[in-house]
């Protein structure tokens, strides 16, 4: 890979990196699109990488069709494909790996322990054997991309995280290799997580709007908070508090609500 990269710069061309985990679908090919738009040697790899799954099964279970995803990537103009098998990625006992703190301790950090360290260090690896310019992750993993993000800064990866928005089926299921695993009667259903978003975002709007849109008010902050620490609300679940406070004119009002979220 490296002589490949190093024979395309001689070419003088910047190179573009998508790591996937295969079975590509238009969520991926929005990434290599992206690639191929801004840089002159596109390389996708191919892995799916055993250290960031938490449970066996579901390392077992991942959809892989290498032959369906050459052909996309040779569809898309790819350049070069790396698809290596988890011997050539990891030939020894594991003894180094790559920990982001804080941003990757709550929610899929939690849910999956030791899943962030995986893919921070398989990341880290495939940025040292394809050293790229420019690095393409979706939108839709927001918590890796934030882990990736801090990783290349904080170990000075010479980079560019590029974000790429989220693809969605015409029914809002967000793209994902995972769906294929749906029975018929989980795709019809599965539509309902991207309406619960978007429902949360139109009521936070509204609440936010009924107040930005009085010239006369003037909105300090408008939180959801935990009623007893008043730290911003971890888990939308039990007593959460609305809070708020507001200047009208030269006199600053303060309000809030318990709300009981079931
Ligand atoms: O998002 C994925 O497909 C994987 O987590 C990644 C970034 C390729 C690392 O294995």
């Amino acid at each position: 890979m490296r002589e490949h990269v190093a024979s395309a710069r001689t070419h003088r061309l910047t190179i573009g990196l998508v790591p996937t985990m295969g079975a590509l679908h238009e969520g991926h090919g929005a990434l290599l699109r992206r690639a191929r738009e801004e840089t002159g040697y596109v390389v996708a790899t191919i892995f799916v990488n055993p250290t960031q799954f938490d449970r066996p099964d579901d390392f077992q279970k991942y959809p892989r069709d290498i032959d369906a995803d050459l052909a996309f990537c040779e569809r898309l103009g790819v350049d070069a494909a790396f698809a290596p098998d988890a011997k050539e990625m990891y030939p020894g006992e594991i003894m180094t790996s790559v920990d982001v703190t804080g941003v990757s301790a709550r929610l899929e950090g939690e849910f999956r322990p030791g899943h962030f360290r995986g893919v921070a260090t398989v990341v880290a690896k495939l940025f040292n054997i394809i050293p790229a310019d420019r690095a393409y992750f979706g939108e839709k993993d927001a918590q890796q991309l934030a882990v990736i993000q801090k990783m290349a800064v904080d170990l000075n990866f010479p980079v560019t995280i590029v974000p790429v928005p989220t693809v969605r089926e015409p029914d809002g299921l967000a793209m994902s290799s995972r769906n294929q695993r749906l029975t018929p009667e989980q795709r019809r259903i599965a539509p309902v997580i991207y309406k619960a978003l978007c429902a949360a975002e139109r009521s936070i709007q509204a609440g936010l709007e009924l107040l930005s849109v009085v010239p006369e008010i003037q909105v300090e902050y408008f939180e959801a908070v935990d009623p007893t620490t008043f730290e911003p609300v971890e888990k939308m679940a039990g007593p959460v508090r609305i809070v708020t406070a507001v200047r009208l004119g030269d006199v600053r009002l303060i309000d809030n609500l318990l709300v009981s979220i079931r």
